[in-house]
């Protein structure tokens, strides 16, 4: 697709991965949309990039119908969804409660699909669109801890699969992103990005690669695309 111009939603877009892409697309011209729940990180971040803030939590039915509408007042319209939003626990399966999988699955899945439903129904209607899926090598190996959010990405990646069976044929492109550890705030408690190292993946690396998939010609489409750091050892 054409970015220059092109119309954008990025959820969770005032910290990491999803303000890192946001940042990229808006320097290729892209119109985008942030959200995120936190309202002043979220404006502070949509100034300093020139994207459009729309304070909304992916778990709220009510807010992906307010974040649908502002792309279509604010954008005009909608040519891409980057499903960014996301939150992780690590606990053993004998701690981990009932309450740990279903405030997960809220955002992770159940959100990721509800915000994606939302977005598919203009794509289908115009006949073109993107969904990227940000999921994990969680969503490719389970590990020590990771029952939560290993399950809830390994869920992502099979509706990533069932949406491109559904949609292909509205020439819907859905791509799913598996980032390796990036220094980011993602798990930190007090939300501060963790300090840049030389051997780790930063958000430019995924960014790098989400812009890179998006900008193939709509004929064509990245199914799934796994970034690991080199050498982290
Ligand atoms: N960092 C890693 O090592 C890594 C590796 C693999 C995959 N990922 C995935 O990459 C994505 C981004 O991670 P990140 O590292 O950039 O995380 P991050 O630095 O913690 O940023 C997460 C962003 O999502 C927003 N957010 C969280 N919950 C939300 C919700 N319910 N509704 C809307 N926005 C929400 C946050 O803002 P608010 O808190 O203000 O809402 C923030 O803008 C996630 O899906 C994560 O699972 C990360």
């Amino acid at each position: 697709m054409k970015l220059e111009n092109s119309r954008i939603i990025v959820t969770g877009g005032s910290l990491g991965i999803g303000k890192e892409t946001a940042k990229s697309l808006v320097e290729k011209g892209a119109k985008v949309i942030i959200t995120g729940r936190d309202a002043g990180r979220l404006e502070q971040a949509a100034s300093e990039i020139g994207a459009f803030p729309v304070v909304a939590d992916v778990s709220d039915d009510d807010d992906n119908d307010k974040t649908i509408e502002q792309a279509k007042t604010q954008l005009g319209g909608l040519d891409c969804l980057v499903n960014n939003a996301g939150i992780g626990v690590t606990k053993p399966l004998l701690e981990a409660s009932r309450e740990d999988f279903r405030k997960i699955f809220e955002v992770n899945v159940y959100g990721a699909a509800m915000i994606a439903q939302r977005a598919a129904k203009i794509f289908v209607e115009q006949n073109h669109g993107t969904i990227v899926n940000i999921a994990s090598t969680a969503a490719l190996k389970g590990y020590e801890n990771g029952s939560v959010y290993s399950a809830s990405k390994f869920a992502l990646r099979s509706m990533s699969e069932c949406w491109r069976a559904e949609l292909r044929k509205h020439n819907v492109r859905i791509i799913q992103v598996n980032p390796s550890l990036v220094t980011t705030a993602f798990g930190q408690t007090d939300r501060t990005e963790r300090p840049e190292q030389e051997n780790k993946l930063r958000s430019k690396e995924i960014a790098h690669t989400i812009i890179s998939a998006l900008e193939m010609d709509d004929r064509g489409f990245i199914p799934e695309v796994t970034v690991h750091a080199t050498n982290p050892w």
